[in-house]
């Protein structure tokens, strides 16, 4: 990405709302982000109300003195659009413009998020301001990037929602036949006769059409990167120089398809925000980082939100201890993020999150978050040069949205599946064995990996197929858990034996599903058991790796092998536990001659490399001090390194290979 008005090195800083303070704190702002190194930060995100206090009537006096301020401070502005938060007036203005739940409640205004956003007089209302910030601030010399909107994903189920609902579906299906078909409305009486009768997936008596639904969350994606788009193109034509963002969230909550909408922005942005204070904080930490790089097609993306403080830990925001915001800003920026920005620069005095943390807490400066912000901002210009190389993965894991999305519906065999679940738990053993992952996504071509792990790709169209085939029968090598490859893209399952896309290249096929309630296991030949899920296998050209050892499937394949062609295709058709998983894994692993990093538990290693050098990040989670066997130029202490590296608990170190940059 070409960005002439970015920050020289990494990016650092946060969002930074003056509107919610007095002038004289603005000056202070700047001078502590002075003294930080902050060279980035996002203004405006929610200031509709301060910039268009009554409609068509503009108030940018004070967004003009704030841009100046950070310009002669040498600060960049990520410079938002403000309608993720539309004003009161507005609201009072368009009902028609408030969103509809699934209940068919239309919701107040009170909050943020709510508006629809396919409503014409939010998207007229939306285009509006942004046309409005581009005029005014597109020549701004503070002017770094524009940040549109924030975290789109509000959702609605109104009339206007069902009439674009019902033109996406209109482009995508040749007829009603077509949908018909592609819905099975055959099934309780569902047959549409006219467009005109269908409607969102609004409350229901009983089970919903599935297939909807699917349909439903694209279209929404769909729907919510055309109100992007309209934002964007305005923002690009006003100052073509400048790149576009927006900040993605990731959660069950989210209808994006991060993977499509990455093409539409000039930075993949992404704000994360792990559950959980324990170790699962560093690897949801990992995971999220690793997505953003496969959505950013494995350029360079920025972790635009992160918390300074504090991590949600089952209701309670748990301190993070010294150390630990830098070590896991760090974590990102191993893993391709240009940056590590914050939510948010100063702690709210009032609002509904007066008790988020930030770069500058309620304490004031004088504090220790502070001095730990001042610290990192004095690390990261030592680590710019990571920028310059790529990650390095030799192992994949198949991602895909849309079957994410359809393993969320109710009428599937066994409630307990779970799509991120069964993700996390394969990038989390391979972050326990410090393999470095990517996520691909499977229609691709995957040869550049030693092996690719699936789990869950409930989804398998006949691309798919056809690519999984020709990365195993390359030499490729290949696991997959049960329920991959049941239904094609519609959701339609895939007849002849499970799993449908995959049957060929795995060398078997399921007669039946055998879901386990949440108390009920099975023994399986190798001593271990198997949880959740059983499947009645038959052998089609694999070899069985372990076998049912009890029940009803006593005796058949649980855990399967295929020579395929050159390579070499495994099936896991229940959940394993705590020791057959990683064993399972370690053996792929081995077979496809992936090298786990050998290093002390807890310590997290990520290799990046550009032409001539690499890098070495070596993280260590633990509370001991370890010894790892190394070599060359450390950019955090700036030391020389010859044969080994101790790093102190919670110390972390970045090891420069190869040529000096120049
Ligand atoms: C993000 C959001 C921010 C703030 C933050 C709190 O999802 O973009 O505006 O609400 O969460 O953690």
């Amino acid at each position: 990405m070409r960005w002439p008005n970015g920050p020289a090195g990494l990016c650092f800083g946060g969002d930074w709302n003056p509107e919610q303070w007095p002038e004289p704190v603005w000056h202070e702002d700047v001078a502590l982000m002075r003294q930080a190194g902050v060279n980035l930060v996002s203004v405006g995100v929610f200031a509709w109300s301060w910039l268009e206090p009554e409609p068509g009537r503009y108030t940018f006096d004070w967004l003009d003195r704030a841009l100046d301020l950070l310009h002669r401070a040498g600060i960049g502005a990520n410079l938002a659009t403000p309608t993720a938060a539309p004003p009161p007036w507005f609201a009072l203005a368009h009902p028609d413009a408030l969103p509809v739940t699934a209940e068919g409640v239309r919701l107040s205004h009170g909050s943020r998020d709510t508006y629809c956003a396919a409503a014409p007089a939010y998207r007229a209302a939306a285009r509006r301001i942004a046309a409005a910030l581009a005029g005014r601030y597109a020549g701004h010399p503070a002017l770094a990037m524009w940040h549109v909107h924030n975290e789109y994903g509000s959702w609605c189920h109104c009339d206007h929602v069902a009439g674009a609902f019902r033109a996406w579906l209109r482009r995508r299906y040749p007829d009603l036949a077509g949908l018909n078909a592609a819905w099975g409305t055959a099934f309780w009486s569902q047959r549409y006769s006219a467009w005109e009768q269908v409607l969102p997936p609004r409350a229901t008596q009983y089970l919903p059409n599935p297939h909807q639904a699917l349909d439903f969350r694209r279209f929404w994606s769909d729907e919510l990167l055309a109100a992007f788009r309209e934002q964007r193109d305005l923002l690009r034509a006003a100052a073509p120089e400048v790149p576009v963002t927006t900040n993605f969230a990731f959660g069950d909550w989210v209808p994006v398809d991060h993977r499509q909408w990455a093409g539409e922005v000039d930075l993949v942005a992404v704000d994360g925000y792990p559950a959980g204070s324990g170790i699962e904080a560093e690897q949801q930490t990992a995971f999220l980082a690793d997505l953003a790089r496969h959505w950013a097609g494995g350029a360079p993306w920025l972790l635009m939100e992160q918390s300074p403080g504090t991590l949600g830990d089952r209701g309670a925001q748990v301190a993070k201890p010294p150390g630990r915001m830098a070590r896991l800003a760090v974590s990102s920026l191993a893993r391709g993020s240009r940056g590590a920005m914050f939510f948010q620069w100063r702690a709210s005095a009032a609002g509904a999150e007066q008790f988020h943390s930030g770069l500058v807490p309620h304490a004031g400066p004088a504090s220790r978050i502070f001095a730990e912000v001042r610290e990192l901002g004095g690390l990261l210009p030592r680590l710019a040069e990571v920028d310059a190389g790529a990650v390095s993965a030799e192992v994949a894991i198949g991602w895909d949205a849309p079957s994410w999305w359809a393993l969320r519906q109710p009428q599937l065999p066994a409630d307990r599946l779970d799509y991120l679940g069964a993700l996390a738990r394969a990038h989390r053993t391979l972050w326990l064995a410090q393999v470095t992952a990517d996520f691909a996504d499977l229609s691709g071509d995957l040869s550049g990996y030693r092996l690719v792990l699936v789990p869950s790709h409930y989804l398998a169209g006949d691309r798919v197929a056809g690519a999984v085939e020709r990365y195993v029968a390359g030499g490729g090598q290949l696991v997959v858990w049960y329920f991959s490859g049941v239904a094609d893209r519609t959701g339609r399952v895939r007849l002849g034996g499970y799993p449908g896309a995959f049957r060929e290249v795995l060398g078997v096929w399921a007669e039946e599903f055998h879901p386990l309630p949440p108390d009920v296991t099975v023994p399986l030949s190798d001593g271990s058991r198997g949880t959740r899920w059983s499947e009645h296998l038959h052998l089609a050209g694999a070899e069985p790796v372990s076998r049912y050892a009890g029940g009803e499937l006593a005796g058949r394949p649980a855990v399967t092998r295929h020579r395929y062609q050159a390579g070499l295709a495994w099936y896991v058709s229940t959940e394993l536990d705590q020791t057959a998983y990683p064993g399972l894994v370690g053996a792929a692993l081995a077979a496809a001659g992936v090298r786990p990093g050998g290093l002390p538990p807890g310590v997290e290693v990520v290799r990046r490399r550009a032409a001539g050098r690499g890098w070495t990040f070596l993280l260590n989670h633990t509370a001991e001090p370890v010894r790892v066997p190394g070599a060359g130029y450390e950019l955090v202490s700036g030391a020389r390194v010859d044969r080994e590296l101790a790093l102190p608990p919670g110390g972390f170190a970045v090891l420069r290979t190869g040529r000096e940059p120049e």
